[in-house]
């Protein structure tokens, strides 16, 4: 059920968020569905025009709500819209949160939108403003970086401003519960500003806000918690090539090592994708040759995760009843995780990728990612079609995985059928039984 808004308390606070995706977006939702007046800014003209049409592809819902309809709802009510014009969002808010991202191309972090956008904040910033980071930053990126911008505008942070960072601890599809109730910390330049970030805050969560004694402190933090999931996702990647070896299963070892009161392994897969996780040691590291600390155990679990795909078609090379130049697959699945709709950084589209190198014909089925590759088909059947096996990578709602009378009738006839599973969703018995072969990590 959508919150009926506290109007009479936040319907004076403006707020403008920059950068309205995964993050922005449901955010400025959050705000808006209690009562604040948000503007959302953003560079990409596209994304602006069709949010302010009611239109996003984003998976998230609250209560049962989905986003399109939060988004319709709080555009009627005109507490929120977006503008690519961020000196209009200066001139109407004094709460200015920041969820921009840092893209890394080839391990190198780019600070440029942050940088663009701090400097775009400069030029409408107003006594009394307080900025909020929220983007996953390199540490020391608010002080050393986004603080001097901001006082190009001739105001001084901590006097005539407030500055303030606070790490964004979301997981896609459960943002609106997740701001809701995931403890937050935050740090300011000041107290003040801390403070003023806290008040702020807190109309989106019920939950802790945890104060911190620095930015850094934050910063530092939120980096080292993706990476602890990074390494942590290596070591179970690496637990499930032994076991494997061992002809056991992994999943069942990670349940049955998971009784113990004081571990907690988490799933392998197809490798680790999606903005946080596989950025975040290119966040840590700059900062690490900076001081010279060489994180050898952390860029050892990035390499480990990058080598999962590799792995993964190694599994389907060993099935093709043909040579691969003439090998078709199917694939179920380009989002970096399941039920997403985002396919940034994931380890599908290196599976993809590498089988396609080999020579192989791949046809991607996944009906929530909204990007069109030319290895992407409309339906299951379109993806089966002539296949010699199937891969699945990512699970969305809707789909039978287990139909196999359907698959056998469509895919290839060369040899035996297989599935290589890499989400745990087959039972081996049930999948044999049908006359495939199943494949597992
Ligand atoms: N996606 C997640 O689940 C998640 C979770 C926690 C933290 N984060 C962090 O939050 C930040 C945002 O992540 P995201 O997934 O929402 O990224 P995103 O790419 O979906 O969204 C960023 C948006 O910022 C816009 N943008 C770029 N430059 C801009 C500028 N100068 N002014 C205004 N808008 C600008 C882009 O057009 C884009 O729409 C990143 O730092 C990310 O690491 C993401």
């Amino acid at each position: 059920m959508p919150i009926t808004p506290d109007t009479a308390e936040n319907e004076n606070k403006h707020v403008a968020i920059f950068g309205l995706g995964f993050v922005g977006l449901p955010l400025a939702l959050s705000f808006a569905m209690r009562g604040c007046q948000v503007i959302g800014v953003d560079v990409n003209k596209t994304l602006v025009q069709e949010l302010n049409q009611g239109i996003t592809y984003h998976r998230e819902s609250y209560h049962h709500t989905p986003i399109q309809k939060i988004l319709r709802d709080q555009l009627k009510a005109k507490r929120f819209y977006a503008t690519t014009d961020a000196a209009e969002a200066m001139a109407k808010c004094d709460n200015i949160i920041v969820t921009v991202g840092v893209p890394v191309e080839n391990g190198q972090p780019s600070l440029d939108h942050v940088g663009a956008a701090g400097r775009a904040i400069a030029a409408g910033l107003k006594p009394g403003d307080l900025v909020l980071m929220r983007s996953t930053l390199i540490p020391g990126t608010t002080r050393n970086l986004v603080l001097p911008i901001l006082e190009t505008s001739g105001l001084k942070a901590g006097q005539d401003f407030y500055l303030a960072y606070s790490s964004e601890r979301i997981a896609e599809g459960r943002a609106f519960e997740e701001f809701e109730n995931m403890p937050t910390v935050v740090s300011g330049i000041d107290r003040t500003s801390r403070d003023k970030a806290m008040e702020l805050l807190s109309i989106v969560t019920k939950a802790d806000l945890v104060p911190a004694s620095s930015l850094e402190v934050v910063e530092t933090a939120k980096v080292m918690e993706n990476i602890s999931r990074d390494v942590n996702i290596a070591m179970v990647n690496e637990f499930a090539r032994f076991t494997k070896a061992m002809g056991l299963d992994i999943f069942e070892v990670v349940r049955i090592a998971n009784t113990h009161q004081r571990v907690k392994l988490l799933s392998p897969g197809p490798g680790v994708g999606g903005y946080c996780l596989p950025n975040a040691l290119h966040y840590l590291a700059p900062k690490a040759d900076e001081l010279g600390v060489p994180l050898p155990l952390l860029r050892t679990a990035r390499q480990i995760n990058e080598q999962v795909p590799g792995f993964v078609v190694s599994l389907v090379v060993k099935h093709l009843p043909v040579p691969a130049s003439r090998a078709r697959i199917a694939v179920f699945g380009i989002a970096m995780k399941d039920f997403s709709s985002d396919e940034r950084l994931s380890p599908a589209l290196d599976v993809i990728g590498l089988m396609r190198r080999a020579g192989m014909q791949v046809a991607a089925y996944d009906p929530v990612v909204p990007t069109r590759y030319d290895f992407s088909v409309d339906s299951l059947e379109e993806a089966i079609q002539d296949a010699h096996g199937i891969v699945v990578l990512a699970r969305q709602e809707g789909i039978d995985y287990c139909d196999f009378a359907l698959f056998k009738s469509l895919m290839s006839k060369d040899g035996k059928p297989f599935i290589v599973d890499t989400r745990n969703i087959y039972i081996r018995s049930k999948v044999e039984k049908a006359g495939f072969i199943l494949e597992t990590l």
